[in-house]
């Protein structure tokens, strides 16, 4: 994606420093983020420098990279990255993947294959998303599964930016996803540089415009799916999948086949992160609850497969069962 007319991807290793977009300070400001060892990058998955489930893995396997270039204890190193964050299938395959590597040279190699990997797949999931998009569309997304929260182009926003290139007239209804507000400071900035017509809706205001006609689509990423098609994906997202039925508006979920855990047999087995309670309580630093208040934050929601149309993949559109997702991870 193109900021200020340079072309950037959201997370990237220069020698052995890992460097990505500083997420949290955006859009008020684009800076990029240093981090010089592997202790750093985990550092940084965890406090959302780097977020997306694309991304985090990515950004796992650099990190990872950067513990067998600098002679680190590698096993510590991968339960390190691993505990940063829980939800998001695509920290663990990276992981997992350049653990496997013999020496520096090929840690480096796997990693860089993982980033290109996870690019690719977004491009071919706009691509077959993008058929199911028509002319007029009025599409609504939750959180940020754009091009930021993965190394390029992104899954959920992917195939808005193939319409979107292709002529199509589309307009997206965009949640802005509290606690942490992935949709109102992030997907909107993405759609404001593609020039995508776009409005930031309050949470609770999707089920308004679906029963009132206006939405035709909605499409979210995943953080992670089950055997079953069970997804994970930000918290909210299984209430805009009921709505979705409840008003006869297909709900497709968009993610690379990485993110698919074949060891998961149900969305009852996936863990689920919970956030501090401040992302609640305030909203960028301010307060916003009497003090003795506290907060519950699951940052993730399950979405039962009978909710989901379809999963977008790098290897087409399948349906969320059993049969169809064994089928497109052993073809
Ligand atoms: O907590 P985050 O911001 O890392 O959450 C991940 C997400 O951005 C969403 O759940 C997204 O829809 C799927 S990941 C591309």
């Amino acid at each position: 994606m193109k900021v200020n007319d340079k072309l950037f991807k959201t997370v990237w290793l220069e020698d052995d420093v890992v460097k990505m977009i500083n997420q949290p300070i955006l859009p008020d400001r684009f800076e990029i983020r240093e981090c010089k060892n592997h202790a750093e990058t985990a550092e940084a998955i965890k406090t959302m420098i780097v977020r997306g489930a694309g991304a985090i893995g990515a950004t796992a396997g650099y990190g990872m990279a950067q513990a067998f270039i600098q002679g680190e204890d590698i096993e510590k190193a991968a339960e390190l990255i691993k505990n940063t964050r829980p939800t998001a299938q695509n920290l663990f395959y990276a992981v997992n993947k350049v653990l496997k590597a013999k020496d520096k040279e090929e840690a480096v190699k796997i990693a860089e294959e993982i980033a290109e990997e996870d690019s690719e797949a977004s491009k071919k999931i706009g691509e077959y998303g993008e058929t199911l998009i028509k002319d007029n569309d009025k599409i609504l997304t939750h959180c940020n599964a754009g091009w930021l929260a993965f190394v390029d182009w992104g899954t959920a926003l992917s195939p808005i930016y193939s319409a979107k290139r292709k002529g199509k007239n589309i307009f997206v209804f965009v949640d802005e996803t509290r606690p942490r507000l992935q949709g109102a400071r992030l997907t909107a900035w993405e759609l404001g540089n593609e020039d995508v017509p776009h409005a930031i809706i309050a949470d609770n205001a999707a089920g308004h415009y679906m029963k009132n006609g206006d939405v035709n689509l909605v499409i979210t990423g995943a953080d992670r799916i089950a055997a079953n098609g069970d997804t994970a994906n930000k918290i909210g997202t299984y209430e805009k999948a009921v709505l979705a039925k409840e008003n006869n508006i297909p709900f497709y979920i968009a993610a690379p086949t990485s993110t698919i855990d074949i060891s998961c047999p149900s969305g009852e087995n996936i863990p689920i992160e919970e956030r501090d309670e401040k992302e609640v309580l305030e909203v960028r630093g301010v307060k916003l609850s009497p003090e003795k208040s506290h907060a519950k934050n699951p940052a993730f929601d399950v979405t039962p497969a009978r909710y989901i149309t379809g999963i977008i993949t790098e290897k087409g559109v399948i349906k969320p069962n059993k049969e169809d997702i064994k089928k497109i991870i052993n073809p």
